[in-house]
């Protein structure tokens, strides 16, 4: 971050709380490259993390409180006691994301000390790109700092990932890992039960081109019925599948993936389900088979499997699992018409963004393809770019 940048936050950090931060907390949002909607069942995915992120100015206190300030003036100033039940405010209140995080903790820990924080960032929100859970992480990584809580990573992986259902949204375990476990260069592929993530360098020449599609999907606010009525689809569909496939004693999702070939085991879910239920079970098991697909493909620089894969993903999320909308359908069409080797909604859908995949040679015609057919008739500024896989969430001096 730039100096001039830095002192600047430092000055509406003494402003907002009348003394200096000494620590700041930096947390990426992130780009899912391929595996949507299947975290939950405990399946793989293969995020990358961004160089968009939730910057967090932070000072310790000696009392149980948190002064949450934010330096966008949408988001009013917040105060809240670390006490063992820490109330919500109404669903899609941003102060609920630090308070995720902190009653987490303290249900882990047992009493901690409170702080003071600012809160900045450059993530667009509601776009599918994870700002939500960049401030969880922050948030957490801020408390767990200020009280030299020993958290291993993965331990802290899980944890958040369980703290971000008291914003009501039974999501998976994906934004959390990769924003807490990310490494500069690659895309990362998370195994569930038990996580594990393993880092896939990204070849020099490919490039993951962004577009936010201006329809804002806020998961914990007017999103997250639709978004809730997916896990409960897959956890109606897993049972009559998995007896069907004799595992009746490993009714999981894994499990059922490993038992035969994702054509096969779609077969299975279109004989044995009623609408849309094979569709959505049509998905997941499909897209298990793709992320293993794409990880190989990424390790042998093959660009053309990569993108055939992605554009597969989002034909799935689109026909069976039916989370993407026109204007997302719109930007995959503008993308392939561009020359993308693939494109795909990524994250939740709903609205949100999407991404493509192309060569060097052929990004900056997919940006501009985007900007002019668009952003443009549509108003949207600074909707596109190009993503930097990033390094993850970490604390430094202020
Ligand atoms: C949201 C959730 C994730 C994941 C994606 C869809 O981002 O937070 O856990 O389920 O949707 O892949």
């Amino acid at each position: 971050m730039a100096v001039t940048e830095i002192g600047r936050l430092v000055d509406a950090f003494i402003a907002a709380h009348g003394t200096k931060p000494s620590r700041l907390v930096r947390a990426p949002g992130r780009v899912n490259l391929i595996g949507d909607h299947i975290d939950y069942n405990g399946l793989p995915v293969l995020p990358v993390a961004i160089q968009h992120e939730v910057r967090m100015l932070v000072a310790p206190r000696d009392d149980g409180q948190v002064r949450l300030a934010n330096v966008d003036e949408a988001f009013e100033p917040v105060t809240f006691e670390l006490g063992p039940v820490i109330p919500a405010r109404p669903a899609g209140h941003w102060a609920n994301y630090a308070k995720a995080a902190a009653q987490a903790l303290v249900t882990a820990c047992g009493p901690i000390g409170g702080l003071d924080a600012l809160v900045a960032g450059n993530i667009p929100q509601a776009a599918g790109l994870s700002s939500s859970s960049a401030l969880v992480v922050a948030s957490a990584l801020a408390l767990v700092d200020a009280n030299a809580l020993e958290i291993a990573p993965y331990a802290l992986m899980a944890l958040l990932a369980d703290a971000e259902h008291y914003v009501g949204t039974r999501g998976g375990g994906m934004d959390q890992a990769i924003c807490l476990g990310a490494r500069r260069g690659t895309a990362t592929r998370i195994d569930f039960r038990p996580l594990r993530l393993t880092p896939v360098e990204v070849p020099s020449g490919w490039r993951f081109v962004v577009a936010f599609s201006g329809v804002r999907a806020q998961k914990s606010a007017a999103a997250r019925e639709v978004y809730n009525r997916r896990p409960r689809e897959c956890a109606e569909a897993l049972p009559i599948l998995a007896e069907a496939a004799g595992l009746a004693d490993e009714a999981t999702w894994p499990a059922l993936v490993a038992r035969g070939t994702a054509g096969e085991l779609a077969a299975l879910a279109v004989s044995e389900l009623e609408p849309p239920l094979d569709r959505r079970a049509r998905h997941v098991v499909t897209e298990a088979a793709r992320v293993d697909e794409a990880v190989t493909a990424l390790r042998a620089a093959d660009l053309a499997a990569f993108g055939r894969l992605m554009t597969a993903s989002h034909a799935s999320l689109r026909d069976d699992y039916e989370v993407s909308c026109p204007e997302l359908d719109a930007l995959v069409d503008l993308a392939l018409g561009a020359g993308a080797r693939g494109a795909r909604l990524t994250g939740a859908g709903f609205g949100g963004s999407v991404v493509a995949l192309a060569d060097e040679a052929t990004a900056a015609g997919i940006v501009s393809r985007w900007a002019q057919a668009y952003c443009r008739p549509r108003g949207l500024a600074g909707a596109v770019f190009v993503a930097v896989p990033s390094e993850g969430a970490g604390v430094s001096d202020a």
